[in-house]
């Protein structure tokens, strides 16, 4: 491709160091279709005649069904995909091949690849995200009043409902889901154009090109056009903030399918066994999400130095961000899809989590609320509640085991009107606001949980 001014070939060594073929070849639809476009704005602005660019579009669709059916072979000293498929697009339809390069470099039109790849799996990843997002407002709507205990550094702190519990997790993906949206825009506009570095003497028309490939915009500065990388690195910040969620989700499933928990169950198809310890069942999805989130994280890590010390335009160093790009993308995709497949079939032990509410005097706050509205400051109330959980430790039963007798030795304001109070339900039942716990808030909360889903600006290709 650029034998002219050479006077020896690579080593072959060299050859296979600088090649990107072997990852970039997936590739491949991207290229076809930015050349395709390309080729069609060329023949608009008469660079090319109808029958070149005819000639060349057909050539470039049968090449793309040799690739889909396996006929096609990529070859090492041919570099990149880019290359590639334009060699053997001269092969296919002759001299009028080499025509299609005009007005155009690798530059620009790799950086136009990613930005179409990674466009279509943002949609992608947007369409299993909102599968699992709808999947926990079904969960989270079968649990509104199901009372589990709610944690503070993993000390029972007051009951909280399932889901509510839920809710929160719908919350952190809702807005992964939001910083998704607002990254694609970024990433939806072409560099096509800018050619090497400057643009090109041609008379070409950008915006028609990129219309053609459906961008959103393109580029406005050549030099920006073909260096940066930042779209790649705001989409793995974005895939490093949904892995960090999917693995505190999984953090607690692991917990809760624990025989210390027992709170939930996950369906047999998503675990397996141990070859030595019969009795095993691990919660290996969620594991290996957790495990997963490490490399996403070292994607962005990786990008970002990658591009942090590079003078503009083009530099070589950025065939390097393919491959954690790919990785990012992938390993987001496969988590999201175990999450969604999974999370909807997660079997919660009702009685269990009820009980470890029971367990760990997590209406002590509601019996300092009492004494609150009784009169008492909330300091003095503390102090009256800490003893009677001091006497109920003791004695191994909740506070609303405790006779009234014993309650109002802390406390005479304590009447028998106190046991409602203590109950889990009467708890949850209690905080009733925007955003609280209670039933009633909670199926509210579902409620405006689907309209919000049905607004998100989803891409509607
Ligand atoms: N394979 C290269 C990449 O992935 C394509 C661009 C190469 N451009 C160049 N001038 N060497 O970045």
């Amino acid at each position: 491709m650029w034998g002219g001014r050479f006077s020896e070939a690579t080593t072959a060594f060299v050859a296979e160091f600088t090649a990107s073929v072997q990852f970039d070849q997936r590739l491949y639809r991207q290229d076809i279709a930015g050349s395709i476009a390309h080729a069609t704005m060329l023949a608009q602005v008469g660079v090319l005649t109808e029958t070149e660019r005819d000639t060349i579009v057909n050539g470039l669709k049968a090449i793309q069904d040799d690739i889909e059916q396996g006929r096609f072979e990529w070859r090492i000293d041919l570099e990149d995909v880019h290359m590639n498929i334009e060699a053997r697009l001269t092969e296919r339809v002759g001299t009028v091949g080499k025509k299609l390069h005009t007005g155009r470099s690798r530059n620009d039109q790799v950086a136009t690849d990613i930005r179409l790849y990674l466009r279509d799996e943002i949609d992608d990843i947007l369409k299993i995200l909102h599968r699992l997002t709808s999947g926990l407002l079904t969960l989270a709507a079968q649990h509104t009043d199901t009372i589990m205990p709610g944690f503070t550094h993993l000390q029972t702190a007051q009951p909280v409902t399932f889901g509510h519990h839920l809710l929160a997790w719908f919350e952190m993906l809702v807005r992964d889901a939001e910083r998704l949206i607002d990254c694609r825009q970024r990433v939806n506009r072409m560099p096509l154009g800018a050619a090497a570095l400057a643009g090109t003497t041609y008379p070409i028309d950008r915006r028609l090109t990129a219309t053609l490939l459906g961008f959103d915009g393109v580029c406005e500065n050549s030099l920006d056009a073909v260096s940066d990388r930042d779209f790649a690195i705001e989409f793995c910040s974005a895939a490093s903030l949904i892995m960090m969620h999917l693995s505190r989700m999984s953090e607690e499933l692991i917990l809760w399918t624990s025989a210390q928990f027992r709170f939930v169950q996950i369906p047999d198809r998503f675990c397996t066994g141990s070859s030595i310890m019969p009795q095993k069942k691990n919660p290996d999805v969620p594991e290996l999400v957790r495990g997963k989130s490490g490399r996403v994280f070292g994607d962005l890590m990786g990008l970002l130095t990658l591009m942090k010390a590079q003078p503009l335009a083009y530099n070589k160093d950025n065939q390097e961000d393919k491959e954690p790009l790919f990785d990012a993308i992938d390993t987001v995709r496969n988590c999201l899809l175990a999450f969604a497949d999974m999370v909807p079939a997660l079997q919660p032990n009702l009685a269990v989590m009820r009980e470890a509410a029971f367990r760990g005097f997590s209406t002590a706050t509601d019996l300092a609320d009492y004494l609150v509205k009784k009169g008492l400051p909330f300091r003095d109330a503390h102090e009256v509640v800490g003893k009677a959980v001091a006497l109920g430790v003791a004695e191994e039963k909740d506070l609303s085991e405790l006779s009234l007798a014993q309650l109002q030795q802390f406390s005479t304001l304590i009447g028998d009107d106190v046991y409602s109070v203590l109950t889990l339900e009467g708890s949850v039942a209690a905080r009733n606001h925007l955003g609280g716990t209670a039933p009633a808030q909670v199926r509210a909360a579902i409620e405006r949980a689907h309209n919000r889903l049905a607004t998100l600006q989803l891409p509607s290709s």
